[in-house]
């Protein structure tokens, strides 16, 4: 349709019809046994056939033949709009790839982009049109559960890989058949959530916030991701979904962002319990003058805001204005002509799991892993006698939370896994946590693989947690073994960064392997056998202890910063019973070959406004095996009119070197790459010195400096 036409269609709606526009339906009113369990206001609502054929989007999914015929019907009601169809599709949709955060430590954009992209086509076909994803809330704080959908602790390699995910989602965009239309989440800053506890406050300055938490918002705004969810949580004291100045100041006005604004599950309605609004009238009101589209799941928008529009007709424009958002997202994907465009069962059949999409799975789960240590006994040797225990040894699921799509059925069992890789296994028979029993068949075997960590229910939304540590089974376990002699690997599986430190001392080695998806056994044993080799590199820092959170290598100087050549000084930031340090950095992984830095080299030592400075150094595989390496650059501005932090990274690449090898990584910096938010909410970048620093991780960099003068 063109705007006329689109025009003429929201002058045709009745005020019903756009009130039902800007409201969200769940997919499973539509069925037949529907039986009503929502929270809130969402109680009352009574389903009847105009609201399902006048809704104008759906959450949830059905089959897809059920999808077809649902939205037959949305698309039959009076201006035969069709719906919009949405699901929570975070990390595949069937074919399930790695956790976000696991595989963000593949460092690699490209692959997270293929991975949406397979997500995209399994879904569109399977009926949906747009999924609640990325989620790139940047997270300093493990007891966060929500931590396993982010990609981590750092502003620029979140924005690489909100780009590559919006544009793996969308695809050629979202006219086409195969894509979905991407919701960028949770606008903003949802990830500082006080203590790591769900649905809690936050608070920061604009420059923190400007400097850190919305690079990555503002990377999918720019790669045209068409829809924006807001985040429950307040901003400079203003819940997100009644945020003017976020909504329309920053996201619309600045960043020019023209689509669609959605809430979060009933965050219209926790306005009053934020204490913004009243009563729903006057939350709907807010919201709608905000920049609010579309009310998920608190019903305000269709039982309160006609009464409010009554009273106060200036609100009109404003609901003409979200419904035309709406129906120009419909238009754009193709709707109008085509209802049930790119839905297709037979497709969704052929798609679902094909090779390449396993082949895709098993690549990412790979690279996904984290090597943290080895005592030379990774990898393992075919036929090497194996004991498999632990609390997650016999987890099925090793899919990770928000995989409402995914079957733990459709990828074969770790144990299995083992087998077929070649180790001569042994199984404890009662239990897998049996000290017993393990110790006995670890006794006769040579390596005890422990595979630890959380459940998948103990992640995800709503599973916030202040004690990170392992199990209290696998850590007895553990002392059992260390006592007896026995060689053990930590197979970590987890959501979040634990705290390993009770356990590190204990082991040979320990593999992080988050949740890793469909692939998981294949790809763990893949790695523990050497198939594959672990390159990861992790884009959160683990802590010794959960005191230490929030914990993150970029963090401003303070005054009195402990230095490390003198520890044993008092009056400076520390603690007097852990180290500041964490147990492993950001940007830290081992892999089965080694490597030497050398030669960091700077074109310049001056360079000018407009300038770029060409920064290099030299890797070495001084190992036995051929691998990957991601080298990485950070920078510092050491002196300037705001504290800046320590390091920020600016810069990474991945080289590829066979044993004995040498190659150069090369980074350009930009006078972007320089720049900050002052306190007038400029950006811009102040003249001075400036540290470069490359290597393998955070903590172990060579380093150099430049001036930039004006
Ligand atoms: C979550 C969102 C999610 C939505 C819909 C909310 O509870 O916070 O991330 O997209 O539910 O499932």
């Amino acid at each position: 349709m063109i705007q006329r036409e689109l025009d003429e269609l929201l002058n045709r709606m009745t005020q019903e019809e756009k009130l039902a526009q800007v409201f969200q339906l769940a997919a499973c009113c539509y069925e037949d046994d529907f039986e009503p369990d929502f929270t809130g206001p969402m109680r009352e609502i009574e389903v009847n056939d105009t609201l399902r054929k006048t809704a104008g989007t759906v959450i949830g999914a059905l089959e897809p033949e059920e999808m077809l015929k649902l939205q037959k019907l949305c698309a039959s009601g009076p201006n035969r709009i069709p719906a919009l169809f949405m699901l929570d599709v975070i990390h595949g949709f069937r074919t399930i790839f790695p956790i976000p955060l696991g595989l963000a430590c593949s460092w690699d954009p490209e692959l997270m982009g293929r991975t949406c992209r397979i997500a995209a086509k399994e879904a569109r076909a399977s009926g949906i049109h747009a999924t609640f994803a990325p989620m790139v809330d940047l997270v300093r704080d493990s007891r966060w559960g929500r931590v396993m959908e982010s990609t981590g602790e750092d502003p620029y390699l979140n924005a690489e890989f909100a780009k590559a995910a919006v544009k793996g989602f969308q695809g050629r965009g979202v006219g086409e058949k195969d894509s979905l239309a991407s919701c960028v989440k949770h606008f903003a800053a949802y990830g500082a959530v006080e203590s790591g506890r769900e649905y809690n406050t936050t608070d920061m300055s604009r420059g923190m916030l400007r400097d850190v938490y919305l690079d990555s918002y503002r990377a999918a705004v720019d790669a045209g991701c068409r829809l924006v969810m807001t985040a429950f949580n307040i901003v400079e004291r203003v819940p997100a979904t009644c945020n003017k100045w976020l909504l329309d100041t920053v996201l619309r006005k600045e960043w020019g962002f023209d689509g669609v604004v959605i809430t979060d599950w009933n965050s219209m309605n926790e306005l009053i319990a934020h204490s913004v609004a009243e009563d729903g009238g006057e939350a709907a009101q807010k919201a709608l003058e905000a920049g609010v589209d579309i009310d998920m799941m608190s019903g305000h928008y269709l039982f309160d805001l006609g009464r409010r529009i009554e009273e106060n007709s200036s609100l009109q424009p404003l609901l003409d204005q979200a419904v035309m958002r709406i129906l120009k997202l419909k238009n754009e994907m193709g709707l109008f002509e085509e209802p049930t465009r790119g839905t297709d069962p037979e497709l969704a059949g052929r798609l679902i799991l094909c090779e390449e999409h396993r082949a895709t799975a098993l690549e990412a789960a790979h690279k996904s892993m984290v090597l943290l240590k080895n005592e030379k006994v990774l990898p393992l040797k075919a036929g090497c006698k194996v004991t498999i225990a632990g609390t997650m040894a016999g987890q099925r699921n090793l899919l990770g939370g928000w995989s409402f799509m995914g079957n733990p059925e459709d990828g074969i069992s770790l144990i299995e896994a083992l087998g077929s890789a070649g180790a001569d296994l042994f199984i404890p028979e009662s239990d897998f946590t049996d000290i017993e029993e393990v110790c006995r068949l670890a006794e006769k075997s040579e390596v005890t693989v422990l595979a630890c960590g959380e459940p998948v229910e103990e992640t995800a939304e709503a599973n916030s947690k202040t004690c990170l540590r392992l199990k209290d089974r696998d850590l007895a376990l553990l002392r059992a073994l260390k006592k007896q002699g026995s060689k053990v690997v930590l197979l970590v599986l987890a959501g979040r960064a634990l705290v390993l430190s009770d356990a590190e001392p204990l082991c040979d080695a320990v593999l992080q392997a988050w949740f890793p998806g469909t692939e998981a056994g294949r790809a763990i044993a893949d790695v523990l056998f050497g198939a594959a080799q672990p390159e990861g590199k992790l884009t959160i820092s683990f802590p010794r202890e959960e005191g230490q959170l929030p914990l993150y290598y970029n963090s401003f100087r303070t005054g009195r910063p402990q230095l490390p050549e003198k520890k044993e000084e008092i009056y400076v930031s520390h603690y007097i019973d852990c180290p500041n340090e964490p147990l492993y950095p950001f940007g830290f992984g081992l892999s089965y070959t080694s490597y030497a830095y050398s030669d960091l080299k700077l074109s310049a030592k001056k360079v000018h406004p407009e300038e770029t400075l060409r920064v290099s150094v030299k890797v070495k595989n001084t190992g036995e095996r051929a691998g990957r390496e991601i080298v990485q650059m950070y920078l510092c501005d050491p002196c300037g009119s705001v504290v800046r932090p320590v390091k920020q990274l600016r810069g990474y690449t991945s080289l590829e070197l066979c044993p004995g090898e040498e190659k150069e990584a090369v980074f350009i910096i930009t006078e972007e790459d320089l720049m900050f938010w002052d306190n007038e909410e400029c950006r811009r970048v102040e003249p001075g010195r400036f540290i470069v620093m490359a290597g393998p991780d955070s903590e172990r960099l060579m380093k150099d400096e430049f001036v930039y003068a004006v």
